[in-house]
């Protein structure tokens, strides 16, 4: 439906009224309590009052005259004009039923030199078979994928698909609800010269057979960055949830061994997502609660950005807390007698706690994930290597 107009608005007061009442919309699931976020949704009580006595009153449409201009939409890239447009090669089809395993498109991006990224968005094609869409940055070097032929989507082996986390980085994606990356001034991501963007498409069937073709968006920065965005992840992936369990609890951890500021954290679950929380511990022993998510939407995959700066000295531990509801009390579980694992499809779980970091430019990825090697335990290189 379109709220653009008041006589297309007119005929959902009701479901209006009901849908910020029990605060079902705007889509938001922070926890008030712990943290404050910069793109926190949540109506005031006042406007939900407001717009339930404008619903109780027959949705009157007030003096035409007094109503605000109407806002005119940007057909087109959030970002602005793109300086760089990466695009599958090629239509990729769609049946109309069954799974659709990932496909993972690599697409060369030609650069000659290295280049900060201010502002990167995808664009499904098709946005009625494009489930989500996750940008990588497959660095020069990077193993990963080494068998895919540029341009032609790609199905890895069972287990052959691990990215190193290390090594690649995010560039950006594309899930219902998700606005495109604007970093601020002073903050871009790094794309090396001669990097490789490498598409994760989930596509679903939608009972049409359909094709998709979609592009990746990406505007430089227009001066030197102070900071550079990484995207890390708290992840546990050897998890066992036993069926009809309503609440089975896993855990995983990160230390950054670099200092950091967080910029941003997206937890990430499936359909038995039931609720998740991050943490950190400061290398002083201090601890804080930074995001709470009590009721977990697999629907709305949200970034919650914190009001304030944090920032993370190194050593700080980063924490995430999952809980799952196996149960057949859980509407949304796919199959309660399955004993669950970590898996690609939607019927598989994950457990991510994905967090954005702004870091020292000049960073060797590396020393963000490993203590730094005391001078005098440093091993030679052996022969050969
Ligand atoms: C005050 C702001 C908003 C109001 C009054 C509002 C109202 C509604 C209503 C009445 C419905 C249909 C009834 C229902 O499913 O309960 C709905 C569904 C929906 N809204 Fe909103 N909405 C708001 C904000 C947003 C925002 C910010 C987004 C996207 C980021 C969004 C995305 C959606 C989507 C995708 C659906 C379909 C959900 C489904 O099929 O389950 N809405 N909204």
């Amino acid at each position: 439906m379109s709220f653009l107009s008041y006589q297309e608005t007119r005929p959902w007061a009701k479901a209006i009224k009901q849908a910020v009442t029990v605060r079902k919309m705007p889509p938001w699931y922070a926890d008030p309590h712990t943290g404050e976020f910069r793109n926190d949704r949540t109506l005031p009580a006042s406007d939900i009052a407001q717009i339930s006595a404008w619903a109780d009153a027959g949705a009157p449409e007030g003096n035409p005259a007094d109503a605000p201009k109407p806002l005119s939409f940007v057909e087109g890239w959030q970002i602005g004009r793109p300086d760089l447009i990466l695009e599958m090669p090629s239509e990729f089809s769609i049946p109309s039923q069954g799974t659709v395993e990932y496909q993972y498109v690599v697409i060369p991006t030609g650069l000659k030199e290295d280049r900060w990224v201010q502002a990167a968005e995808a664009r499904p094609g098709n946005r009625a078979v494009v489930h989500h869409i996750i940008a990588f940055i497959r660095e020069p070097g990077s193993k990963w994928l080494k068998d895919a032929v540029p341009g032609v989507p790609f199905v890895p082996a069972k287990g052959g698909h691990e990215r190193g986390v290390m090594a690649d980085d995010n560039l950006t994606g594309f899930a219902p609800g998700m606005p495109a990356e604007i970093l601020p001034p002073g903050q871009a991501r790094l794309l090396k010269a001669g990097s490789d963007i490498v598409l994760q498409m989930h596509y679903t069937a939608s009972g049409k057979a359909q094709s998709d073709r979609s592009r990746i968006g990406v505007v430089f920065a227009k001066a030197p960055p102070r900071k550079r965005v990484l995207t890390a992840a708290v992840s546990n992936q050897k998890f066992v949830i036993p069926p009809g369990d309503s609440n089975y609890r896993v855990d995983a951890e990160l230390t950054l061994y670099s200092p950091s500021t967080l910029i941003g954290m997206l937890p990430h679950m499936h359909l038995r997502g039931k609720a998740f929380s991050y943490r950190v511990t400061y290398p002083d022993g201090r601890r804080e609660d930074l995001l709470n998510v009590p009721k977990y939407d697999f629907n709305w995959q949200l970034w919650y950005l914190p009001a304030e700066v944090k920032v993370l000295p190194a050593g700080t531990k980063v924490a995430c807390t999952a809980f799952f509801d196996n149960s057949a009390n859980n509407p949304a579980n796919p199959d309660p007698q399955a004993e669950v694992r970590y898996g690609e499809q939607s019927w598989e779980e994950m457990m991510f706690g994905f967090f954005n970091i702004a870091v020292d430019v000049n960073i060797n990825k590396m020393d963000l994930y490993r203590p730094k090697r005391e001078t005098s335990q440093a091993v030679p290189a052996k022969s050969g290597d």
